[in-house]
């Protein structure tokens, strides 16, 4: 049986948080938020499974911060709902959606927590899908103005602040594998989003700094390539898929330019300007945010349009996601990071955990002995890298509550604690304890 208590081994100096969303768990029924495009795609897509009422954390935020604190963490991942603030247009904010802010702030600094606000976790509001959303630059400017608000708003209240929620999902599982709203499918869209989300991250750090001075980081998930095996068409594929899925964003952010092997199949669908916005998308960040779950094993598979990868799992462990732990990975990116790209950047795990078959007892209790195991495994690799020097200043597990888990809806829990979706009572877990043990 795993348990936490590799815990105590960790600096005292070490953030150890939670994440969530606004769309996942929020409600967007409640507080006058706005619809956005995952209200559209979640009718078109996923049968009106959508996130109208979720956790109903918009009600039972300060349940859920008290939940945080007892668990022994020291901060709160979240994010701010555009939709919410800005439900019909740009120009004119909602003020429950400010209120409601200001008073999730207020109660995270009440009980001495470190808020790390994200400012676009995927909720775009709908009326940009009239400009085809993140196709379209304009709504890059309209991201700035946004960020600005929020700053002018809220800035007093927060150190760190991330742009953008793992910039991958929002382009390429979103326009070319067509997963995520607006659910495209086209290579096209995919790569304008691809260039035109890192853009935002660029001038939402100059419109963050322009109202007061803020420590501005980016979340990226990286997915562990592994080659099928070592014949040359498959480790070139391998090479392919990492510079699509993983080193299109750093290499960006990081060195101001894309990477080679993704430009000889991409740079046809980028703008003709697009070294220009290099330099606003490479201006200087804080701090960087890993997302890690997993890894994904690449061959060769010839495409027309040159994307000569396909994707599969292997024979390891997998979580309920059928997503292989592969806890290496996770070291693998913090040692990349510091290594190839910045080695003064402090990181932060943003984003880990898993989806588990979590079932309420009669007894009112969850046993999820296999979130404790992957827990386990991941801090293990985390401690590694901090023992070895590497600069990893926080962990956040994903996530607090089981939530609503995008093109999945409801069927995948990931929480430390267990929502009941009718009652919306919250039950924590094994997992929880085994946190608050080792932590409080
Ligand atoms: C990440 C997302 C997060 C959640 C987890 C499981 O990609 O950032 O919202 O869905 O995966």
């Amino acid at each position: 049986m795993s348990n936490l208590s590799l815990l105590k081994n960790f600096p005292s100096s070490f953030i150890f948080g939670t994440a969530t969303s606004s769309y996942q768990i929020e409600g967007n029924k409640y507080g006058g938020c706005g619809k956005s495009i995952w209200d559209e795609f979640a009718q078109r897509k996923l049968d009106g499974i959508d996130g109208l009422n979720a956790c109903n954390h918009y009600e039972y935020f300060e349940e859920d911060i008290k939940l945080i604190k007892n668990l022994g963490f020291k901060a709160y991942r979240f994010s701010f709902s555009w939709p919410r603030l800005f439900p019909e247009n740009n120009h004119n904010f909602n003020k429950e959606g400010v209120d409601f802010y200001q008073r999730l702030l207020n109660k995270i600094l009440e009980h001495d927590l470190e808020p790390f606000p994200t400012l676009y976790h995927w909720d775009l509001p709908i009326r940009f899908s009239d400009i085809e959303g993140w196709e379209n630059s304009d709504t890059c400017k309209h991201f700035a103005d946004f960020s600005y608000f929020v700053s002018h708003q809220f800035g007093d209240l927060f150190e760190k602040i991330a742009t953008i929620n793992e910039p991958w999902c929002v382009s390429w599982l979103s326009h070319y594998l067509g997963e995520h709203a607006p659910g495209k499918k086209s290579l096209e869209s995919a790569v304008s989003t691809m260039h035109n989300i890192l853009l935002a991250h660029g001038m939402a750090i100059e419109a963050l700094n322009s109202n007061r001075s803020h420590q501005v980081g980016i979340v990226l998930n990286n997915q562990y390539a592994e080659s099928f095996d070592q014949k040359r068409e498959n480790l070139n594929a391998t090479k392919l898929f990492d510079s699509i899925h993983n080193r299109w964003f750093s290499d960006a952010i990081f060195k101001g330019a894309y990477p080679e092997i993704a430009l000889s199949v991409l740079e046809k669908y980028l703008p003709k300007n697009y070294n220009h916005d290099l330099k606003i998308i490479s201006n200087p960040i804080d701090w960087i945010g890993l997302n890690y779950y997993t890894r994904s094993i690449v061959k060769f598979d010839e495409s027309e349009n040159g994307i000569n990868y396909k994707t599969q799992r292997g024979s390891l462990k997998k979580t309920d996601m059928d997503w292989e732990y592969y806890p290496e990975g996770l070291s693998y990116f913090i040692k990349r990071i510091h290594k190839e790209y910045n080695d003064q950047i402090p990181i932060y795990v943003t984003e880990n955990g898993m989806a588990n078959d979590d079932k309420l007892s009669s007894n009112g209790e969850v046993n999820d002995e296999n979130r404790i195991e992957f827990f386990n495994l991941h801090l293990k690799e985390i401690l590694n890298c901090l023992n070895e020097g590497f600069p990893v200043k926080g962990y956040f597990a994903w996530s607090l509550l089981d939530n609503y888990e995008w093109a999945f809806g409801y069927s995948k829990r990931f929480g430390l604690v267990y929502v009941d979706f009718d009652s919306f009572k919250r039950i924590p877990k094994k997992s929880y304890y085994e946190f608050s043990k080792h932590l409080l």
